[in-house]
Order: structure tokens, then C-alpha cells, then sequence
């Protein structure tokens, strides 16, 4: 079987499917070795149904590793695979589950994958919850972290920090525009030279801590959901996330590859950063308005074309 693209742009393609059947086609089978990051945030492993379902407890774990040693063939031998995984709580109690940990877990060892680096993204604009607990209770802090573990099934994936430094702050550039450093021993004994810390690298190494305010009300994609009465895709990640990923671990026309793409923020980074792309959203409505993000005109023609008929798992 050959299944078509739903959507294509110059740089990627768009696929209607539930991932682990597509990736047995044969449209998709010609990228096996050739994908430099897999970049992803599965549905989350919730212990009750969400709006884009889930499956739940040990039923997910089984699922989600099973497709580890499959998408683990679609990468080049230094290429890299980047799960973001949100926390989940047990239904009714103030307990933290021990499954997305699991999964990840499970998903490295089932992939032969090596952990390179664990990394949180901090949503600061993320709402108080789970609320009974934070809240009504007030027996908790807020949830606001998720977990993004970097795997490859090499030690040494292509990766450069160069690419995503920092702005260096207000303090480094005083110290590197005076060129002098307060050297010296640190608490944990480390011996800083008085002018190696004062020169200018282009910017700051980044920490494995990324902060950002996934707060974005406006854009083609949000402005169009609005527009139409669409709902827009309750789990969708900030651009600025798959961009870090996408330059820290791809260069230019290399390709990414997203098997659970929602509302399609990582083909939509991709593409702005000149690297292929091939993403799979198994519903067809969330697919047809992420095609808003590329152009108003072709979404309200693959709503009118192929319905968005809400079809979800
Ligand atoms: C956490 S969301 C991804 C959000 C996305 N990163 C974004 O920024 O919009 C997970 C997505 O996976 C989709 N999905 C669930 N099961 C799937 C499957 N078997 N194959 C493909 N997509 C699936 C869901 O419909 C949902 O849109």
C-alpha cells in the first residue's frame, strides 16, 4: 500500500493515519534510516480519557514502547529521538504517577536507546492544577514541568550547543565587555581562571532546564481555529521547543519526523528552519486546521474536501 500525503508543503508531508500503521506503508517505509530526529509528544499517559483520548495504564506503556524498536529503524546512525512526556496523577488521590517515567524507561530499553540527556521544559504560564490538590487543598505546588528525554542509539548523535546558545545576561556582558572575571574556587571546588569565563562565545551554553510561556494566542493556526469554531489542539507545545530541539540535533535539509502531530508545531519548525519534514496525526480534524499554520486557503479546503469529521482515538 502507498498511502498519500494529506497535505505537503516544499519541505514536508502531512499523513492521516494512526502512526504505527503508517509507518508499515510504503510511502513512509522509503525514510527507514534516513530520519536525523524524531521529535514527539505522544498522548499523554492520563488515568482518565481526554478530549484526543488516550489509552491508559499499563494498556499505554505496552503500546507506546512497542513502536520503539520501529521508529528507532527510521533513524540515521547518528540521529536522535526526543520524547516530551507530561506528567500524569492517579484518579482521585494526591499521587503523581510513576507511568510517564515508565514509559520513557520502557521506551529506551525496548529501543536500545541510550539516554543522552534528560531535559524539563517549564510551561511558567501553566494554570494552577491538578486543582483539588493545589488549589482547593492547597497540598501541592503546581504542575507546570513536563520531561523531554533526548535518546539515540549512538553515545555521540549529531548534536551542537552552538547552535542554540543563549543570549548571554546583562552580568556576562559587563564581565565579558571588561574582560575580567571574578576567578577563582567555587563551592564545588571548580577553579575558575580570571579571563576564560569573560570571552565572548557568541552567547551562553543553555541549562537542560527550558523555560517558556506557552501562552501564543495568535497566529495563522489560532486565528483560523478561532475563525471557524474549531477547537484548538488541547496538547499543543510551543514552537519555540521543537525549534530548540531541531537545531540542537538537525542541520539544514536534514529530516524530522513527528508520529503524533497534532496540531503540527514541529513540521511547522521544521519548515522554518529549512530542514524536511514528515509528520502523522491519526485525527483528521486536528490535521486538517494545522494546515492553517502553512496556509488559510488549503485548511478550509481539506475541512470542505475531507471533512473534519472529528474522528479521534
Ligand atoms: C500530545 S498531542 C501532540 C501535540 C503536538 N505536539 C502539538 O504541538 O500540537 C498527541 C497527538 O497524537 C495523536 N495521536 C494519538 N494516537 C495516535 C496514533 N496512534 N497515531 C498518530 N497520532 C496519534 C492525538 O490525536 C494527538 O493529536
Amino acid at each position: 500500500m502507498k498511502t498519500q500525503a494529506f497535505f505537503r508543503t516544499r519541505l514536508g508531508s502531512l499523513y492521516v493515519g494512526r502512526c504505527e500503521e503508517l509507518i508499515k506503508d510504503r510511502a513512509i517505509s522509503r525514510y527507514l534510516g534516513k530520519v536525523q530526529l524524531i521529535f514527539t509528544s505522544p498522548p499523554f499517559p492520563l488515568n482518565r480519557k481526554k478530549a484526543y483520548g488516550n489509552r491508559t495504564g499499563k494498556e499505554y506503556l505496552e503500546w507506546i514502547q512497542s513502536l520503539a524498536p520501529s521508529l528507532r529503524d527510521f533513524l540515521t546512525p547518528d540521529g536522535s529521538i526526543v520524547i516530551e512526556m507530561g506528567n500524569a496523577w492517579e484518579k482521585g488521590r494526591p499521587v503523581q504517577s510513576t507511568l510517564p517515567t515508565e514509559t520513557l524507561l520502557e521506551f529506551q530499553k525496548k529501543g536500545n536507546l541510550n539516554l543522552c540527556q534528560e531535559f524539563t521544559y517549564y510551561n511558567s504560564a501553566r494554570l494552577p492544577s491538578p486543582i483539588q490538590w493545589v488549589n482547593v487543598e492547597r497540598i501541592r505546588v503546581k504542575d507546570a514541568t513536563t520531561k523531554i528525554w533526548w535518546m539515540a542509539p549512538s553515545e555521540r548523535p549529531k548534536a551542537s550547543n552552538r547552535n542554540v546558545l543563549k543570549e548571554y545576561s546583562h552580568a556576562q556582558k559587563e564581565l565579558i565587555r571588561k574582560r575580567r572575571y571574578n576567578a577563582g574556587k567555587r563551592p564545588s571546588e571548580y577553579n575558575i581562571g580570571a579571563t576564560s569565563f569573560a570571552v565572548d562565545n557568541g552567547g551562553a551554553i543553555p541549562p537542560n532546564l527550558i523555560e517558556i510561556a506557552n501562552t501564543t494566542s495568535s497566529g495563522p493556526y489560532q486565528t483560523f481555529c478561532r475563525d471557524s469554531g474549531i477547537p484548538l489542539h488541547p496538547a499543543r507545545m510551543p514552537v519555540a521547543l521543537a525549534e530548540f530541539f531541531i537545531k540542537f540535533l538537525t542541520d539544514e535539509g536534514d529530516i524530522v519526523f513527528d508520529p503524533f502531530g497534532g496540531s503540527n508545531t514541529t513540521g511547522w519548525a521544521a519548515e522554518q528552519l529549512k530542514r524536511r519534514w514528515i509528520t502523522m496525526e491519526f485525527s483528521k480534524e486536528y490535521a486538517a486546521a494545522s494546515i492553517a499554520r502553512f496556509s488559510k486557503e488549503k485548511a478550509e479546503a481539506a475541512f470542505r474536501n475531507h471533512g473534519g469529521n472529528g474522528d479521534q482515538c
